[in-house]
């Protein structure tokens, strides 16, 4: 893994906490690719669910790893993940994946073959790679480690205003609980509660703190 050629921004977080919002549009203002590593995991439970595979059946989702063909690349300045040739889309929100994401994420199986397929993405290009391990585990030699947080009430009011059900307080415990890459904040990250700030609040402070590492953002 060589992150010296590349540049990774490193963006965990609880759920619903703006993550990938603020990831995009970082992205976008310094012309990186926005790597959305939630997907990956959401992908693997559609996937699970689709086969009938039961999600804390480890040796079952190992198995069934082990037939698939799992596919992370670049479209559009964007990662999209492919599951035997499809991309779940819209079903990656669905009632059923926000439920089970949280068991197949615990999974070592599942984690090992994912952070294998996030790490060639910094071989790749520069990039904006969100998450719940990204600074901690996936890529933490980068400097460059925002852990974006938000108060449970609002966290759970955006989801709701998505009309998305989404058992965020749940993902939550189990994301934090797990034996294998929990949720942490990352050693060296900076800690930014975006309760009361937009979007573009949020990226305008996030530039600011990159400016030092000479991180600055495209011509506009
Ligand atoms: O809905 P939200 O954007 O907050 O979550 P997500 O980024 O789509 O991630 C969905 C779930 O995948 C999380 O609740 C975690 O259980 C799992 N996940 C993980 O374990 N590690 C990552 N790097 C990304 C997601």
């Amino acid at each position: 893994m060589s992150i010296d050629k590349f540049r990774v921004i490193a963006v965990d977080g609880p759920a619903a906490s703006g993550k990938s919002s603020v990831s995009r549009a970082l992205a976008q203002k310094l012309g990186y690719v926005y790597v959305n590593t939630g997907a990956m995991y959401r992908a693997v439970t559609w996937l699970a669910l689709e086969k009938g595979v039961d999600l804390s059946d480890a040796a079952a989702v190992e198995r069934l790893l082990e037939d698939s063909r799992l596919e992370a690349g670049i479209e559009e300045g964007q990662s999209c993940f492919r599951v035997d040739g499809v991309d779940p889309a819209e079903a990656l929100v669905s009632p059923e994946v926000n439920s089970g994401v949280s068991k197949i994420a615990t999974l070592s199986c599942v984690r090992t073959r994912l952070v294998e397929m996030q790490r060639q993405y910094g071989l790749r290009c520069d990039s904006v790679m969100e998450g719940r391990d990204i600074g901690s585990v996936v890529f933490p030699e980068t400097p460059a480690k925002f852990y974006v947080d938000a108060s449970v009430e609002v966290r759970a009011a955006r989801r709701l205003g998505q009309g998305l059900n989404d058992p965020v307080a749940l993902r939550d415990a189990m994301d934090s609980a797990r034996k294998s890459s929990p949720l942490t904040v990352p050693a060296g990250a900076w800690v930014i509660d975006s309760s009361d700030m937009n979007v573009a609040e949020v990226v305008t402070e996030m530039l600011r703190l990159l400016q030092p590492l000479g991180i600055l953002p495209l011509s506009e």
